[in-house]
């Protein structure tokens, strides 16, 4: 049975949104915590502008000031050439160029339709090829809204599907499908991720949920038994976008790594070792976290007898 690949995102996807800046040096020993844990990749952080997201402003001295592993590879948020630059000065393993799906979440999100995002991807493969730092720099995509937009509602397959494709014309080589805020459902899941695969089956798609109805796990484990085996999670269930109305946090990472270790499918991840990164989050961030897992232990956790 293949690995599991699970990049985590608490430190993009989370710390973004959080109501208070988490100081660089704690970014860094979280990342450099979560990058002994077996986990295949680490968003750590998005070089967009520091006035939309300022959580993020320090985003050059986090990607310098980590310890860096062979077998974790570092990604990036770039939304546009700008961050692409800021993004080449740090030796960073991947981009992850963002966009959405829908009109009025591109709009409020990047100020950017899809149509001036994909000419921004165009321009942003140009100038990491161009570039000596960026030739062996992996290219992703997220795919924003790619299950239902919160303004505009349902997203047609056909779409997300032609999206792509003109993603992977531009030099595009991975895709995330996100469900940014949490509307997906496991049906729709199934059949997106198996009409992706059938019409690009040589592309390595990740699937990115949020929990914000209550049905990231089942979602995963839709894309899962559709054939899926890269997935964003965030630890602790961090996460949501800024810029969409009622967005709440990622599938967690150790709710979503217990489960299919549980399950019996490898994810190569040291759950122990993230459940201990996660005990780290609320000290950061200053509040509780929504992970399960963390506060029941691992379900071969035993309790004593009640007395009685
Ligand atoms: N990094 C740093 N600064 C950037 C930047 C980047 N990648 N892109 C633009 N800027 C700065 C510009 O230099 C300019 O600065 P100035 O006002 O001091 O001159 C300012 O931002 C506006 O630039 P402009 O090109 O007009 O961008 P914009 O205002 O249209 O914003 C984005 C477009 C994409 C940069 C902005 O919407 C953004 O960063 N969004 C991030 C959204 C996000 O991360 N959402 C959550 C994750 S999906
Ligand atoms: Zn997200």
């Amino acid at each position: 049975m293949t690995q599991l690949q699970i990049n985590e995102v608490a430190p993009r996807d989370g710390f973004q949104i959080e109501a208070t800046f988490v100081p660089t040096a704690d970014k860094i020993r979280l990342i450099d915590a979560l990058s002994a844990t077996g986990l295949a990749r680490i968003e750590a952080t998005s070089f967009v502008s520091p006035k939309a997201i300022p959580n993020l402003r320090d985003a050059a001295e986090v990607v310098s000031g980590i310890q860096r592993r062979d077998d974790v590879g570092i990604t990036v948020l770039v939304p546009n050439v700008k961050g692409l630059e800021r993004a080449l000065e740090c030796r960073v393993d991947e981009v992850n160029l963002v966009m959405s799906a829908s009109d009025s979440h591109g709009q409020a999100n990047l100020r950017m339709t899809p149509e001036q995002s994909l000419e921004q991807f165009a321009a942003i493969v140009k100038g990491l090829r161009g570039d000596s730092r960026g030739s062996n720099v992996f290219v992703n995509a997220s795919l924003s809204t790619s299950f239902g937009c919160p303004f505009e509602g349902e997203v047609a397959e056909a779409r997300v599907l032609e999206l792509v494709e003109r993603q992977l014309a531009l030099g595009v080589q991975g895709v995330t499908l996100c469900d940014t805020t949490g509307m997906a459902n496991p049906a729709q899941v199934a059949r997106l991720c198996e009409a992706a695969q059938a019409r690009f089956p040589d592309v390595p798609f990740t699937l990115h949920f949020h929990n914000t109805r209550g049905m990231g796990l089942a979602n995963a484990l839709a894309a899962w038994q559709a054939g899926i085996v890269r997935f964003d999670a965030s630890l602790g269930g961090l996460g949501g976008c800024p810029y969409a109305p009622g967005a709440t946090g990622n599938v967690c990472t150790e709710d979503l790594v217990h489960m299919f270790e549980q399950m019996g499918v490898s994810t190569g991840v040291d759950l122990d070792a993230l459940l201990a990164a996660s005990a780290m989050l609320p000290g950061l961030v200053g509040h509780d976290t929504p992970g399960q897992v963390v506060k029941a232990g691992k379900s071969d956790r035993r309790y004593s007898m009640p007395a009685r």
